[in-house]
């Protein structure tokens, strides 16, 4: 049986700090953003939104796009990594939402939790739900996977030039329009690490920001290699002797943290694959120097990271390798579509995958590609850690679906902050009544209650 997404709906908040601004008040090169980043505007959210109130607003418009009522819905997960309650699972308050507009009670019928793996969580919910649907279960219902994330890091910290905000909803069933998922070929990888975390009671994370970059990498090339295995296993695809499995994927999505690690997290991968291959001594002499290897006590990424001579050395490879045409190739072809509106929105943490999906899918259609029975494989990271690797087949009827993609008006009116608004809205310092933004309908926050009996508790209302 066929199950994979039939429809995918966007919310982003309606404020951005520019880049341009970021630099200058930060005193850094903005071209060190822009072009060494990939990171042109970040969505920020305003003082009465949070990650509930974007997840419920991507839901509603995919429910009202699609006809869709409550009984359609036999499950709705939310992945997030900024849950602010301890216990209480955020597809509860979405529901809660939904049903000031769908009437009380609607979904009483409807499962689900809250997922947490940092930015993989959302490929876990997807699987498990497509699964869910493979199984039967389903009887006939969808499945609604909401990523909804704010990022969002210390003023002056590292990671504060690669904040964002925002939701993906995806409407999962037995007849999706747009992708079916690749059965018993997606794979995993873990491992206890500290690269990125946030401790409870902190609002924002403790990063290793090269650490987990690096990290990132060496987990996608894990599942990567698993995913191959699996391939093999199952049939679904024959890697010739003289090919790679990136050959066999027509488009290729990586989570997003700035758009540009797209880019450098395709480039570690292709020169994995590549390496092995006869095309490989064509792509060092268009590079012009051997493939640098770490030097002694190299076996940890502290170690490789440490060492300062192999670390210059393998930047100036990365940078001519990602310059060769047969790079160039790939990286066009495959991968660029899918960066447009990350460089635009910023970081998602789980939704950033999921956004670049979405992106590429609009992108190319723009180009004038027919995406029917093309492959697009999927490279997802969540810090602490966990890779997961999985594909889809694009479906013959997602034309109906993507003709309709405009990511700006999906974006809808935007106001750039000044540096002064920008501050007060990171440290909290305004309450919901204060909110500056464009002010559209949909669900807002009204209220968080401060009382000893009740603390915690969240007013929603829906704006018409
Ligand atoms: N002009 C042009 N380019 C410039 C430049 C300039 N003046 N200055 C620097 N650059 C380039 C650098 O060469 C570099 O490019 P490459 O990646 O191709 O080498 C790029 O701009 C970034 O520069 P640095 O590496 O020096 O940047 P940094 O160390 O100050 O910070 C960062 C980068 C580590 C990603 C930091 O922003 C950070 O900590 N971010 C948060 C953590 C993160 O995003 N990690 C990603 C993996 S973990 C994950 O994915 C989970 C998640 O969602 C967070």
């Amino acid at each position: 049986m066929a199950a994979g997404i039939d429809d995918i709906a966007i919310y982003i908040p309606g404020l951005y700090l520019d880049a341009a601004d970021f630099a200058a008040a930060r005193g850094l090169d903005p071209v060190k953003l822009q072009k060494g980043l990939g990171v042109s505007q970040m969505a920020i959210v305003d003082a009465n939104q949070d990650p509930a109130c974007l997840a419920a607003n991507a839901c509603h418009r995919i429910m009202e796009r699609n006809g869709l009522s409550p009984a359609d819905i036999g499950r709705l997960y939310v992945s997030t990594e900024s849950s602010f309650d301890e216990s209480k699972a955020m597809n509860s308050y979405v529901v809660g939402m939904l049903e000031q507009v769908y009437g009380q009670g609607t979904f009483e019928h409807c499962g689900g939790v809250e997922t947490k793996f940092a930015c993989v969580s959302g490929s876990y919910a997807l699987y498990d739900n497509t699964n869910w649907i493979r199984a039967g279960e389903s009887d006939g219902k969808s499945a609604l996977v909401v990523v909804s994330d704010i990022a969002k890091y210390d003023l002056g910290s590292s990671g504060e030039m690669t904040q964002g905000a925002g939701a993906v909803a995806m409407l999962l069933n037995d007849e999706p329009r747009l992708l079916a998922f690749d059965p018993r070929v997606t794979a995993t990888s873990i491992k206890d690490e500290y690269d990125f975390y946030r401790p409870f009671g902190k609002e924002t994370p403790i990063v290793h920001g090269q650490y987990s970059n690096l990290l990132y990498m060496i987990q996608v090339r894990k599942a990567l290699e698993l995913y191959k295995e699996n391939v093999a296993r199952t049939g679904l695809i024959k890697i010739g002797p003289e090919e790679t499995i990136l050959d066999h994927m027509d488009y290729i999505n990586m989570h997003l943290p700035y758009s540009n690690m797209g880019k450098k997290a395709l480039a570690y991968l292709v020169r994995h694959e590549w390496r092995q291959l006869p095309r490989w001594s064509a792509i060092l002499e268009a590079v012009g120097m051997e493939e640098p290897v770490p030097g002694e006590g190299g076996g940890t990424i502290e170690a490789v990271l440490a060492d300062g001579e192999f670390m210059a050395r393998d930047h100036e490879f990365t940078r001519s390798f990602s310059q060769t045409e047969q790079f160039r190739q790939i990286y066009e072809s495959k991968l660029a579509s899918s960066l447009v509106a990350s460089s635009m929105i910023g970081n998602l943490y789980t939704a950033s995958l999921y956004l670049g999906f979405r992106s590429s899918l609009e992108f190319e259609f723009k180009k004038g590609a027919d995406l029917a029975g093309k492959r697009v494989g999927f490279g997802s990271y969540g810090s602490g850690s966990s890779a997961m690797v999985f594909s889809g087949v694009i479906q013959p009827g997602y034309a109906d679906v993507v003709r309709g993609m405009d990511l700006e008006a999906e974006i809808g009116p935007r106001r750039r902050l000044t540096w002064g608004e920008y501050e007060k809205l990171h440290e909290n310092v305004l309450d919901p009544s204060e909110a500056a933004g464009p002010q559209g309908t949909g669900f807002v926050l009204v209220d968080v209650k401060t009382e000893s009996e009740s603390r915690g508790e969240r007013r929603y209302a829906f704006v018409e």
